[in-house]
């Protein structure tokens, strides 16, 4: 086991449990007897599944961490551990995209849609995202070759091409309409809700529910992307601990359409929330 002072963390709309605080960087301060890749003093970052980051000082599993990027602060680490990995296990592990194939991206402006947005693209897919119209310019910038507004116009009336792999951050009827534009043998990959496997099976396609699992091998990949400038982290605002309630109810009045803003300056359409403990 490692023993970190935890520095910072952040949550949106967490699908959490147990204690607060999913995701975290810092520097180890203690390791255990069988702990051999980490020695105190070393940068690291990692997704906690047991949660526990809103203190200065976590035990975490070595298998979940990572050594943190080394061109990024704590405070951008903090934010990339979630959002990076579940894209990331979503759109290859799940949905086992590859090269020259296309993916439908639910949700591309969110804090997981946008690094599925750069993951898939740098993995030499064909990126198309459903997002709202003002956040088009945004989610193209990151790398999605098409954007459907979900407010103004249904996905599958101007996706005319089938894809490969549709990853839903969004669920309910998006998830539903999905299977329309879904080529046979594809992947409807949800981070939200159960899939039909009736709904499934008559398209003649896999759906599956994925959850998070924390690893320090495939944070260790994101970290050299970040590391590249390949792909990068989005923090919107940096609180202090003592205003995490603060932090809390701005979120909470600002939802669905603001998941990081100033306190005292403008709103930040994009990027976590990041809170610095130590
Ligand atoms: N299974 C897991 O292990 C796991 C892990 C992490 C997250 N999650 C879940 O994954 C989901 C996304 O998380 P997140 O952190 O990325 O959330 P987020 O940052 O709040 O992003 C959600 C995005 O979806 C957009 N959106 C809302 N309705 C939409 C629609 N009908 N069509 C297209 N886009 C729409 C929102 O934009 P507008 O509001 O501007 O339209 C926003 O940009 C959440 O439900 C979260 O709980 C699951």
């Amino acid at each position: 086991m490692l023993k970190l002072p935890e520095r910072q963390d952040r949550s949106s709309r967490s699908t959490c449990r147990g204690y607060l605080g999913h995701e975290f960087s810092g520097v180890v301060e203690q390791i255990g007897n069988d702990v051999a890749a980490y020695a105190p003093g070393d940068a690291v970052f990692a997704a906690n599944e047991t949660g526990g980051a809103y203190a200065e000082y976590l035990a975490v599993k070595p298998a979940a961490v990572a050594r943190k990027p080394a061109n990024l602060s704590f405070e951008e680490a903090a934010s990339v551990p979630v959002a990076s990995q579940t894209a990331w296990q979503g759109i290859f592990t799940h949905g086992h995209l590859e090269k020259g194939q296309t993916i439908l991206i639910h949700g591309g402006a969110g804090a997981v849609g946008a690094y599925a947005v750069q993951l898939a693209s740098h993995a030499g897919a064909t990126v198309i995202a459903t997002a709202s119209g003002d956040d088009e310019a945004y989610v193209k910038s990151i790398g999605a070759g098409r954007v459907s507004d979900h407010r103004k116009e249904q996905f599958e009336k101007v996706v005319r091409e089938k894809v490969d792999v549709v990853f839903d951050l969004v669920g309910g009827d998006t998830q539903q309409r999905s299977f329309l534009v879904l080529k046979e043998g594809g992947h409807l990959v949800s981070a939200v809700q159960p899939v039909s496997q009736e709904e499934a099976a008559r398209h003649r396609v896999s759906g599956e529910m994925m959850r998070l699992a924390p690893s320090g091998d495939v944070l260790a990949k994101i970290a050299r992307l970040l590391e590249e400038g390949t792909i990068r982290p989005d923090v919107a605002t940096v609180y202090a601990l003592q205003d995490a309630a603060q932090a809390w109810k701005d979120i909470a009045t600002k939802l669905p359409r603001v998941h990081g803003m100033s306190p005292s300056g403008p709103a930040a359409k994009h990027g976590k929330i990041v809170l610095r403990v130590a």
